[in-house]
Order: structure tokens, then sequence, then C-alpha cells
């Protein structure tokens, strides 16, 4: 059953063949191995999320005890630059962001098979005009996506390895989540859990020249 996802809101089922898949788990690999994955905080409570993090792009998004959410041109842990983005992921998102704003952030999630990620609106970038675009790899999950008020109705959909799902328009800022993993389900990955990553635009890409129409 095709499920009608909010109007900005596109899921697109094994838009990365196998093949694919296994070349951007390799691009990843690399990423990771400069830049490794990190355990990220909350803000103020300084608890710890059960996703381990990491970025490429120049600028990362990350998020501790002491200065919240961000994003930075630096590791958190090694204070090196980030890896840059893989040429792949600016093929997918010109492929299917629907933009000519070029991306600037790319934040990678690992999920092992207990993690999750609360409902939340991602906005701690400058540029809303740019969707986030979120790419699966590894075990599927059951994402949750719903309106721009926490209170909203949400459709819960099954992510497989390899779907893309793209959450811009009038629904940029919509709340969204992963309320499981599926461990077992994907042998991409050489172990349980998967890997999410999100494309985002952070600083304005058309910066207005004051005085001129
Ligand atoms: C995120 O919202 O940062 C991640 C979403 C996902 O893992 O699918
Ligand atoms: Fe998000």
């Amino acid at each position: 059953m095709t499920q009608t996802l909010p109007p900005g809101i596109r899921h697109l089922p094994i838009y990365l063949d196998r093949a694919s898949q296994e070349r951007l788990l390799e691009a990843v690999r690399a990423i990771v191995a400069e830049a490794p994955l990190y355990i990220p905080a909350m803000p103020k409570t300084g608890k710890e999320m059960s996703v381990r993090m990491t970025n490429c792009g120049s600028l990362g998004w990350v998020t501790d005890k002491e200065r919240g959410y961000r994003y930075q041109p630096t590791h958190p842990v090694t204070g090196r630059p980030w890896p840059d983005i893989p040429d792949m992921l600016f093929e997918i998102w010109r492929d299917t962001a629907g933009t000519d704003i070029e991306p600037e952030a790319c934040l990678i999630n690992y999920y092992d098979s207990s993690a999750k990620m609360g409902l939340h609106q991602d906005r701690d970038e400058q540029e809303f005009a740019a969707p986030v675009l979120s790419i699966s790899l590894g075990d599927d999950c059951l994402f949750r996506v719903g309106g721009l008020k926490r209170s909203d109705p949400t459709t819960s959909l099954r992510l497989q390895s390899g779907d893309v799902v793209v959450i811009g328009g009038e629904n940029r800022l919509a709340f969204h989540g992963v309320d499981r993993i599926y461990p077992g389900t994907s042998m991409l990955l050489k172990r349980e859990g998967r890997i999410n990553l999100t494309m985002r635009r952070v600083t304005p890409a058309n910066k207005a020249i004051p005085g001129k129409v």
C-alpha cells in the first residue's frame, strides 16, 4: 500500500540498488576512519543519545551538554575538519533534492539494534529553501513523520537499505524520528544496525545585498 505523505515529504524506496549501497557504505567507512563516531549528548542534561554520530562536509551537526545543538567545521573529539562529502552524495542530492542550492553538511548516524531517535525538527540551519535528504543503509527502521507541530498526526514508514526520504517544501520543518530498528533485516553491514545519512544546507544560499532590489 502506498501511504499518503504530507506535501513536501517524499519516500523513494530502494533509490540505491545493492551495488550503489555497497559503494556508499565504502565511502562512509572511509569517513568514519578519519572522523570517528562519537557519543552525542543532549543540551543541558548531558543525557547521552543512543545514536552514534559523525559528519562530512564543510559543517557538521554536533551536540553536547555545554554548548547544545549547533553546526561546526571540526570534529568535537579530534578537533579536525570533517572529511569532504563524497561525490556520490552530491549526485544523489542533485537528482532528488529539487533545488540548485548545494548541500554543506552530511550528518552520519549509526543506530545499533536498540537505538532510536525521538520526534524532533531539523531547524538548526539558516536556509530552509533546501530540503533535508535522508539516505538509509543497513537494517530496516520504523520512521515517523508528522507536521509542523509536535502534536500533529504522524505517519509511520518502514525504511529499508537504499531508501531516500526528502523532507522539504512546506514541510521542511516537519517533526520526524526513528521509533525502532529491525535488527537482522539487512545483510549490508557487517553487524546489526542502521546507518542514516542526512544532507542539509546550513548557511543562507542567497545572501541579500543591502540596498539592492
Ligand atoms: C535524523 O533525523 O537525523 C535521522 C533520521 C533517520 O535516521 O532516518
Ligand atoms: Fe532529523
